[in-house]
């Protein structure tokens, strides 16, 4: 049986991942913060469904959480969160922490507790974020900390390769989850988590380097980043809504 270690296994995006390999016969390590919200999500600790909990912002926790942790052969570090900066001139260095602690280094946390137990011809995944394209207004935080994780990954790609590790980088567009309900705008190509999991697990089935969805929405985004930094900026700025 394979073993698969999915951070942020609670909701959304994760918890499709979970339940998808559940159901294709794979042993599923479930990382939330709340072992009861685990159980409401995907179901009773099991032999095949194991819970590891722990706040990844916190390297303790994660490192002692996880020290059970081995003969891994894929992990999918999913877990992440969103904040928007609302008020630029009064910027909020203290939510722009909080974003880079979650997305960046809490990612950094999981990587020492997973890699040294990732099997030889096992399998590394990061969930980052189609914002990585283009800057967006309100996504200094966000954006900046998905953009680190695409760096982060590619790098890692080169540095596992010869350790018999593959890596993908996952950039999502919409999904429609509790991070996403939270928006008061529009936004384009929606999809639901379930699809988002099932082209997710394709992806890593195939081992892809990056697993880019949905397919339309992201070549949009690609090819508006290849237009000059000025112009990018002034559609950029028309997209500023006054705040309600
Ligand atoms: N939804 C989208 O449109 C979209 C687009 C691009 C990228 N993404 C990325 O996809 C990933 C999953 O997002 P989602 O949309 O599925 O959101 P979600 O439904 O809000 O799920 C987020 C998951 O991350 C976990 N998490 C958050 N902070 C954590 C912490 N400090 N310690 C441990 N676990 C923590 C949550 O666990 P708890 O239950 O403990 O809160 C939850 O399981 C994120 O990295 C997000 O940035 C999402």
């Amino acid at each position: 049986m394979k073993k698969i270690v999915i951070t942020g296994a609670s909701s959304g995006i994760g918890m499709q991942l979970a339940k998808a390999y559940l159901v294709a016969g794979w042993q599923v390590i479930a990382c939330g913060r709340d072992a009861k919200k685990l159980s409401l999500a995907l179901g009773e600790n099991t032999k095949n469904l194991q819970f590891c909990c722990f706040d990844l912002s916190n390297r303790e926790e994660v490192i002692a959480s996880t020290d059970q942790l081995n003969e891994i052969d894929l992990a999918i570090l999913n877990a992440g969160t969103c904040e928007y900066i609302d008020e630029p001139k009064a910027f909020d260095s203290k939510l722009f922490e909080r974003v880079i602690h979650t997305n960046v280094i809490g990612t950094g946390y999981c990587l020492e507790a997973v890699l040294p137990n990732i099997k030889p011809g096992g399998q590394l995944a990061i969930v980052s974020s189609s914002v990585t394209l283009l800057p967006l207004t309100r996504a200094e935080a966000y954006g900046a900390s998905k953009a680190a994780l695409d760096y982060l990954t590619r790098s890692l790609a080169i540095d596992l390769a010869p350790k018999d590790i593959d890596v993908s980088l996952i950039r999502p567009g919409f999904v429609d989850t509790a991070l996403t309900q939270k928006n008061n705008f529009e936004m384009p190509s929606i999809i639901t988590a379930e699809k988002a999991a099932q082209i997710i697990m394709q992806g890593i089935t195939k081992r892809k380097q990056e697993i880019n969805f949905p397919r339309g929405f992201f070549y949009t985004l690609k090819c508006l980043s290849l237009l000059p930094n000025a112009l990018w900026r002034r559609i950029g700025i028309n997209m500023i809504k006054p705040l309600k």
